[in-house]
């Protein structure tokens, strides 16, 4: 029986075909719509059927009728099918089919070569993290850098070629101040110890020093038309800014398993913008409205009086030029099927204003529009609602707040394995504690403001971090228990124990590798048929896998992915609790350990692409 990756987008596509089949008036139009369905009602629901009744006025069940008597015996073999309501179609995955997608898709790779489909041949540029220059990275950064890896990630595995750009803020007035103080007040070996924390600290004495009005703001701003002029002096130190800035997020992006392919900031554009000020003008997009380059949206509610302003009447660029210019460059330069752009909500009027005049301006050029995300997200809040500060009221460092989580988690871990070696335990905290405060973060609607707290990101139950990692280093143990290898070895292990993989090389997601590319596993061989209650609902769930991934991906919100996980992973333990694994049957046996196998397989691709490392023992 062939089994396709994604049963849902399959059935959608062979449903669409029926309606032609069948007869039905305008079928070019009909859009099944089918989704995972709320498991009372079957595996799959197609809803289509309602709306495309209703629009030609036709009687909805009957319309459902004669689809379903025209579907094709690929379907009936694999399903059974119910209308229901005013005219839904049910569709229940029979047992045969459901073994079958389960021995289809027994690796990483055959996982990704599935997923691939849906942005094959695609570049998607996303800019994520993209934080200012010469400042420490704070709690307010997190977000951005957690749910951009996780987007680039569900991209990536479904087919896209990614290009992570850190667009960072490196340019701007402040840099007037900052050289200022830099020359006045730099202290060597403060730049040695910690850079970043030096550069804010003369940032604050340029700032302190140059009030309004001073002669000294004006010695502050000469530094900064200096720097603007190519002074090599000053330019030599901005450069310094950027580069220990940059050192210093690394070591947060390492900590969060983020490598970016570029980091164009906003200097990047500088000699830029000067072509997008000239086609947006002959191009009759952009006017001068007081001095002003602006574009105005008539047919937006609120931008038809509120311009987009794209050039300062003292001729400055701002926010708004480099990021045309950026736009710009992404198309040309790396051929951008589409922009993910990840930031804080109050953005949402630069980001609306900025598609806006793209899409006018990319229409106006006969260029190809790609397609444009502002992906959102709400503010991180303490467990008051408020602003999540330290206790003396200061912004919380990003370093120290990762560093917290490793320390707790380091207390919970230190606590349950009392008899493991302290790397060993260090090792399993970075991993909980960071995979916590990434999950946290992920497994809420980003559109929401999110409520710190660790107690309930470090709990061992829940849809948590650490309840994620201990469902998979619990399957590893089974497979442990049973000298098998669930990676997938086509002979077991006898009896050997799998040995810890050395600390630099953490034992990372090992079914991401490849190594194995659709090993049909020893220990599956003469598996019978599922029949428990416990097998099919575990079996039911991890075949909506793929709908899951794509739901997330069409939405680019991860908490879709994360909700599945969570209950795929309560699915496990029903089924882990429900029925035994190590039977004498060995038909039995192989089926379960297949199970077994296959949840793990999802578990460890499903949290790599949230960010998270995974451990075999916890
Ligand atoms: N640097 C900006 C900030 O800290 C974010 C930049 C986002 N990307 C962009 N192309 N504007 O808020």
């Amino acid at each position: 029986m062939h089994v396709s990756f994604n049963l849902a987008a399959d059935l959608d596509t062979v449903l669409k075909s029926t309606a032609a089949a069948a007869g039905l008036e305008d079928a070019a139009a009909f859009a099944p719509e089918v989704r995972t369905a709320d498991p009372r009602h079957g595996d799959f629901q197609a809803n289509g059927v309602l709306g495309y009744a209703k629009a030609r006025k036709l009687n909805p069940r009957a319309t459902a009728e004669k689809l379903v008597a025209a579907l094709p015996d690929s379907v009936r073999e694999a399903y059974d099918f119910t209308i229901a309501g005013p005219g839904f179609i049910n569709f229940t995955l029979k047992p045969t089919a459901l073994f079958a997608w389960l021995r289809a898709h027994d690796s990483a790779a055959h996982l990704r070569a599935g997923a691939a489909a849906a942005h094959a041949n695609q570049t998607w540029v996303v800019d994520y993290s993209s934080p200012n220059t010469a400042k420490q990275m704070h709690v307010g950064h997190l977000r951005s850098a957690v749910i951009g890896e996780a987007i680039c990630r569900l991209l990536e595995f479904t087919g896209a070629k990614v290009v992570r750009d850190n667009h960072l803020g490196d340019w701007g007035t402040q840099f007037g101040k900052l050289i200022y103080g830099y020359k006045r007040w730099a202290d060597p070996a403060a730049l040695a110890t910690d850079a970043i924390e030096e550069l804010e600290r003369l940032y604050k004495l340029g700032h302190n020093a140059t009030p309004d009005g001073s002669p000294a703001l004006d010695e502050a701003r000469a530094e900064l038309v200096k720097l603007q002029n190519g002074d090599p002096e000053n330019v030599a130190l901005w450069q310094k800014f950027s580069d220990v800035s940059l050192a210093a997020f690394q070591q947060i992006y390492d900590r969060l398993g983020i490598k970016f392919d570029h980091n164009l900031g906003e200097s990047f554009y500088n000699d830029k913008v000067e072509r997008v000020y000239r086609e947006l003008t002959e191009l009759e997009i952009a006017e001068t409205s007081e001095g002003a380059l602006v574009v105005f949206h008539p047919e937006h509610p609120r931008f038809k009086t509120q311009p987009f302003l794209m050039r300062k009447a003292d001729g400055a660029s701002n926010y708004a030029s480099t990021d045309l210019a950026t736009a710009l460059h992404r198309v040309e330069q790396f051929k951008a099927d589409g922009i993910v752009v990840v930031t804080d909500f109050r953005q949402g009027d630069h980001f609306e204003q900025l598609f806006l005049t793209v899409k006018k301006w990319f229409a106006a050029k006969s260029y190809r529009l790609p397609e444009l995300h502002h992906v959102t997200f709400g503010a991180v809040t303490g467990e008051d609602g408020k602003a999540l500060k330290t206790r003396s009221g200061d912004v919380i460092k990003l370093k120290d707040l990762l560093n917290e989580a490793e320390d707790r988690a380091f207390a919970i871990v230190a606590e349950k394995n009392p008899d493991l070696p302290e790397a060993g335990r260090r090792d399993i905290a970075r991993a909980v504690g960071l995979g916590a405060v990434q999950y946290a973060d992920l497994s809420q609607n980003r559109s929401s403001n999110y409520v710190f707290s660790w107690d309930k990101m470090l709990a061992l139950d829940g849809n948590t971090a650490p309840y994620l990692l201990y469902a998979v280093a619990r399957i590893h143990s089974i497979f442990r228990k049973l000298g098998l290898d669930p990676a997938g070895d086509c002979h077991p292990l006898d009896d050997k124990p799998i040995p810890t993989p050395p600390r630099e090389k953490p034992d990372v997601c090992h079914l991401m590798d490849d190594k194995h590319p659709g090993a049909r596993m020893a220990f599956e061989a003469g598996a019978t048929a599922f029949e428990t209650a416990a097998e099919l609902a575990l079996a039911r769930k991890l075949a909506k896998f793929p709908d899951a991934i794509r739901l997330a991906g069409d939405t680019l919100r991860p908490h879709f992915l994360c909700l599945y996980l969570y209950e795929l992973a309560g699915e496990f333990s029903a089924f882990y609790t429900a029925d035994k694994v190590a039977v004498d049957d060995s038909g039995i046996r192989a089926r379960r350990l297949m199970l077994c196998a296959r949840t793990l397989l999802i578990l460890e691709t499903g949290l790599h692409l949230l960010g998270l490392r995974t451990l075999t023992r916890m």
